[in-house]
């Protein structure tokens, strides 16, 4: 009897990107302030990284901070800022050891000099990490994103380092703050809401969407777990016809 054929595992994402929202209603809903909320959402993106790591998943991109979100009360935005320079001083050592390589994107010029040289500073120390690419978007607006690389791609045709004619796909995505990144496979969020609030919306052109009701300081492994099995189930097809790839063309044209 011949042995079974080996079954393949579940394809796990590339890629997790996740709009970790629902900090406020989770702090309403316990009797606390917002900052507690935002505090707790920082146990969840510990138990993220952790799961996706175990998981095998080469890139996480978490939206931690929005362009829009500086429309916030101001004591808010210091509550946010606050949180992100605590996370990086007391978690930078234990994503290293990890494996971790950090990135930022986003408007960074928009934070204090002091803030900016601490980012800068985690990603130079993370640098040589390969085990899980962490990507964290603060200050990040997709259209913002898109607007520069159309400025910065103007700017080189008129200084004559770039043939506008040749702009395509390729070296637009080059001109984004993601350049060099795959785009995301899967796109999560948390709390319900089912939009993608200017997340990376080049960049998921064709990713999987998956919403789930836990509030962002609910999240965990299991959330995670669930999010990459309904990935495995969906189908991508990116605009081509399901069923196998080497199925022979209709003809010529339509
Ligand atoms: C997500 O939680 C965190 C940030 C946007 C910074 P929210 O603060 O948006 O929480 P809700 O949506 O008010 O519950
Ligand atoms: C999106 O959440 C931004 C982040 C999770 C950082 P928001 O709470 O700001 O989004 P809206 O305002 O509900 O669309
Ligand atoms: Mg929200």
């Amino acid at each position: 009897m011949s042995a079974p054929p080996p079954v393949p595992p579940p394809p796990v994402p590339r890629h997790i990107a996740i709009i970790m929202d629902g900090n406020g209603r989770w702090a309403a809903r316990h009797g606390l302030p917002r900052a507690a909320g935002h505090r707790e959402g920082v146990q969840a993106v510990r138990r993220t990284i952790e799961a996706a790591i175990g998981h095998g998943v080469e890139w996480l991109t978490l939206f931690a901070f929005s362009s829009e979100n500086w429309r916030r009360p101001v004591e808010e935005v210091t509550d946010l800022t606050f949180l992100l320079r605590h996370y990086l001083r007391s978690e930078l050592r234990e994503l290293a050891e990890a494996g971790v390589r950090l990135h930022i994107i986003g408007e960074r010029d928009r934070f204090g000099s002091s803030l900016k040289a601490e980012l800068a500073d985690a990603e130079a120390r993370t640098a040589a990490n390969r085990k899980l690419n962490l990507v964290i978007a603060l200050s990040y607006g997709a259209r913002a994103e898109i607007a520069t690389a159309a400025r910065r791609i103007a700017e080189a045709a008129m200084a004559g380092t770039l043939d506008p004619t040749t702009v395509d796909e390729t070296i637009f995505a080059a001109h984004l703050s993601t350049a060099g990144m795959p785009d995301p496979d899967l796109v999560i969020r948390t709390s319900g809401e089912q939009r993608l609030s200017n997340f990376l919306l080049w960049q998921a052109a064709y990713a999987e969407l998956v919403f789930d009701d836990a509030l962002w300081p609910d999240f965990g492994a299991a959330n995670l777990g669930r999010a990459i099995a309904e990935y495995a189930r969906r189908e991508r097809r990116f605009g081509a016809r399901p069923g196998p790839a080497d199925a022979p063309p209709d003809g010529e044209g339509p």
